[in-house]
């Protein structure tokens, strides 16, 4: 065979495959979502995830030092109150559990990075994303709400809000509130790109945060749709975000692929709750092997064009990139 091109002359030795890797994964791109309750020495575990947990703020530590130990330098705080009203106070007050969680960890442990997921859908009564008006999320009586939320995390602590609740405007109007409150180099990661998704079962379950009524297809996006994602993340950087988000991240590669190269801000990418409990269950019921298939999918998600990952995996990729399995 006189055959000029040999593709599998690069795939010889492990050294010669992983100096023409296309796609580094590196542990300062892994954030780890954490859900945080009220309460004291509590560390449940959460039934349709098996390995995370809900923690009181008394037994954050033991997480963290974790996360730090594996080079996790970056978490995403959820908070899951005691107290859920019409108005979704617990969000946006000062000893609310997020912004007690962020004054702990801040003292604790200045190294880490804290990002705050900036929702009223753990705070509603009727667990929608904002407040009602009928049976529909009134859009611009809710945008004020967040726009508190995001401002009481951010003066408790947070690094970074990110907002999740799909509102029209909610980039624009935490921007406006963080700027007048002297807060300009607070940076956004918007959900820009968030889909109406089964893939959010088990978080809901885990924040106990499940609509007590009807569904979130009026606000977040049918997933038919990809250019009405280009249309949500450019508008959220007119708005002033400086990190646009796509999620869930498995089922909308192509997704991620267009967003990455449609913009010039840095992309993210959310590996939701479903997407991790679907690898868990395989994994526990023997079918798939748990570490090649996470390091397999988030190899795939930052070849997709995704420059940070969100993923309840994070302590475990860090430790497969120490490994040298990926990365
Ligand atoms: C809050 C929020 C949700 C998730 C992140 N922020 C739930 C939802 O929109 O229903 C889902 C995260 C996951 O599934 O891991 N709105």
């Amino acid at each position: 065979m006189e055959l000029i091109q040999r593709p599998r002359r690069l795939r010889g030795n492990m050294a010669l495959r992983n100096m023409v890797r296309e796609t580094r994964i590196s542990k300062s791109s892994l954030i780890y979502p954490l859900f945080v309750r009220e309460g004291a020495n509590i560390a449940e575990e959460i039934a349709t995830m098996p390995g995370q947990y809900r923690y009181s703020v008394d037994r954050l530590p033991e997480i963290t030092e974790r996360l730090l130990r594996a080079g996790v330098d970056k978490l995403m705080l959820f908070g899951i109150p005691d107290h859920k009203d019409e108005l979704a106070s617990g969000a946006y007050q000062d000893d609310g559990i997020v912004q007690k969680a962020l004054l702990k960890l801040k003292k604790d442990f200045p190294d880490m990075y804290c990002i705050t997921d900036v929702c009223l859908c753990e705070y509603t009564s009727h667990g929608h994303c904002g407040v009602l008006h009928g049976h529909d999320v009134d859009n611009d009586k809710t945008l004020p709400l967040l726009a508190k939320t995001a401002l009481s995390h951010v003066q408790a602590g947070a690094d970074m809000v990110a907002p999740s609740d799909m509102m029209d405007g909610r980039v624009g109007a935490i921007r406006a509130l963080l700027d007048r409150e002297g807060q300009t180099v607070i940076p956004i990661m918007s959900y820009s790109v968030k889909y109406s998704s089964a893939f959010y079962g088990p978080f809901r379950d885990a924040a106990g945060s499940a609509p007590a009524f009807g569904d979130r297809k009026g606000y977040q996006m049918d997933y038919h749709n990809k250019k009405e994602a280009l249309k949500e993340a450019l508008l959220d950087l007119t708005e002033g975000a400086d990190i646009l988000m796509v999620k869930p991240a498995l089922s909308y590669m192509d997704v991620i692929h267009t967003v990455a190269e449609a913009t010039n801000v840095p992309l993210a990418a959310y590996s939701v709750s479903g997407e991790y409990s679907m690898i868990k269950a395989g994994a526990q019921a023997g079918y798939i092997d748990e570490a090649a298939v996470v390091c397999e999918t988030a190899a795939s998600i930052f070849r997709a064009g995704a420059n940070m990952l969100l993923t309840y995996y994070a302590p475990e990729i860090a430790g497969f990139i120490t490994e040298g399995r990926i990365g």
